[in-house]
């Protein structure tokens, strides 16, 4: 396909730090909350953390360079707030050793033709905030504090760094860290997760505020707030599973994209949280309206949506891949199902999301994470490992879908960052899952470039060569 991509179409690779560094004490380095988790037996599948994950801390020239030759133009990568400040709040030391090491790390991105996007928090909140007051839980402390780590890299990196990210995934933060408990810091319940997500708005909006008033005129650049979200398709077209779709985007994507696009939670969460759900004060609002340049979202694959259950954070929605006639919807991986035409779906399908957001805001969307695990890849040899034609199949669907979404539907999809560049450390999965364009040996650290990497690499350049076609 030879459609027009905008000139500024950013494409590549994102990762994040806990789940890529390792070295957990080099350069001044303080734990985070996702140290401290992983070292708790029983949490993570295989028994392992991120101690030495792809050892990218130390390794980074050799990203560099797997980037560089895979045609990418950009890099979507987190920086570790507990190498910034190990102590984590306003106050506390900043260590000048990590901010040496990024520093180099971006220009040596840019002198490569690597457009550095940065996010400012995937997950790996310094353990010592937790222990201090109850980090992501104490509003008055970590509003003020995240905003302050934040103004510390606009400082530092924004001369260089255009594009800024405040928080990746805040459902994944809240819930799975405060409501199931399957990530850090590992808290169970139906209240927590609700607190937390108003306080991971308010920080952002706060970040983004002070970014804005005091960065963006000279540093010129964009910030805004990665969400994600499946596709959520009726079961079929009753109007009871058509509303539970709705209702599930409401609970998964409406409550953080709501207030910051339209400037107040979904009606229907607020029916039926009542008081749990925090309420904003008007100037907090009035800070977290409008706080997003441009729409990120993560989409990885499209569920069924069908009505009952009592799942509240899923606003009692079921969800399956077995449809109607009871076959399947995609091919099963690891973590769903997905293969090329889910990807289709996905992605013409979830752009509607960020088209359903349009009318408020002129933002444009980018697609900040979409990738895929293989079933039983760590299972296999690395030479069949590296033979990841399912890979290559979900990828040619998404690419292909992209395209679609921009040029038929008139998407203003401005991003895509595959998911990842390196098999890492995948969360509670540990090692088994992998997500890599490249495979890599954790015992040698061995890295090896597998079909999808060369595919994404050809869709990229026949890009480049067509002036502007894909
Ligand atoms: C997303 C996370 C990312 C990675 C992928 C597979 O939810 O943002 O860190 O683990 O899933």
């Amino acid at each position: 396909m030879t459609a027009k991509l905008p000139s500024d179409f950013l494409w590549g690779y994102a990762t994040a730090s806990y789940q890529i560094e390792g070295s957990p004490d080099v350069q001044g380095r303080s734990p985070s909350i996702w140290d401290t988790f992983s070292h708790t037996p029983g949490k993570i599948k295989d028994g392992s953390n991120g101690d030495v994950a792809t050892d990218s801390y130390r390794r980074w020239g050799e990203d560099i360079a797997l980037l560089k030759l895979s045609g990418a133009n950009s890099y979507r990568f987190s920086i570790s707030w507990s190498r910034i400040i190990p102590q984590g709040g306003r106050g506390d030391l900043i260590n000048a050793d990590a901010i040496e090491h990024y520093g180099v790390f971006i220009e040596t991105l840019r002198k490569n033709g690597i457009k550095p996007v940065v996010t400012l928090y995937h997950w790996d909140l310094p353990q010592a905030l937790h222990d201090r007051y109850g980090g992501w839980l104490n509003k008055e402390e970590i509003v003020q504090d995240y905003v302050n780590y934040a103004r510390t890299c606009f400082r530092y990196f924004g001369d260089s760094v255009k594009d800024w990210i405040t928080h990746n995934e805040p459902w994944c933060i809240s819930v799975l860290g405060y409501a199931t408990g399957a990530f850090a810091p590992g808290h169970k319940g139906d209240t927590e997760h609700w607190i937390v997500a108003h306080n991971l708005l308010l920080a952002h909006a706060y970040a983004v505020k002070a970014y804005r008033d005091e960065f963006q005129a000279s540093q010129g650049g964009q910030i805004g707030i990665t969400l994600d979200c499946s596709w959520q398709m009726p079961y079929d077209d009753s109007p009871e599973n058509v509303a539970a779709a709705q209702r599930s985007i409401a609970f998964k994507l409406g409550r953080f994209a709501d207030p910051i696009y339209k400037g107040h939670y979904p009606k229907i969460v607020k029916d039926m949280i009542g008081d749990r759900l925090p309420e904003f004060t008007e100037e907090e609002i009035s800070v977290v309206k409008g706080s997003s340049d441009f729409f990120g979202l993560n989409t990885y694959t499209t569920q069924l949506a069908m009505e009952g259950g009592d799942n509240e954070i899923q606003g009692n929605v079921k969800n399956t891949f077995t449809k109607p006639d009871g076959t399947q919807l995609g091919k099963e991986c690891t973590s769903s199902h997905l293969d090329e035409h889910v990807a289709k779906l996905t992605t013409i399908l979830a752009q509607r999301m960020c088209l359903g957001y349009r009318h408020i805001l002129p933002v444009s969307a980018r697609v900040t994470e979409n990738g895929f695990p293989v079933k039983g890849e760590n299972t296999l040899e690395v030479d069949k490992a590296i033979n990841d034609t399912a890979r290559v199949d979900y990828f040619e669907g998404y690419t292909d879908a992209l395209l679609r979404a921009v040029n038929e539907d008139g998407v203003p999809v401005k991003g895509y960052f595959a998911w990842s560049i390196l098999d890492n450390f995948e969360w509670a999965d540990g090692y088994d899952t992998r997500f890599g364009v490249t495979y890599v040996d954790f015992a040698t650290q061995r890295r090896t470039t597998k079909s999808s990497y060369d595919f994404l690499k050809k869709v990229w350049k026949r890009r480049r060569h067509s002036g502007g076609a894909l």
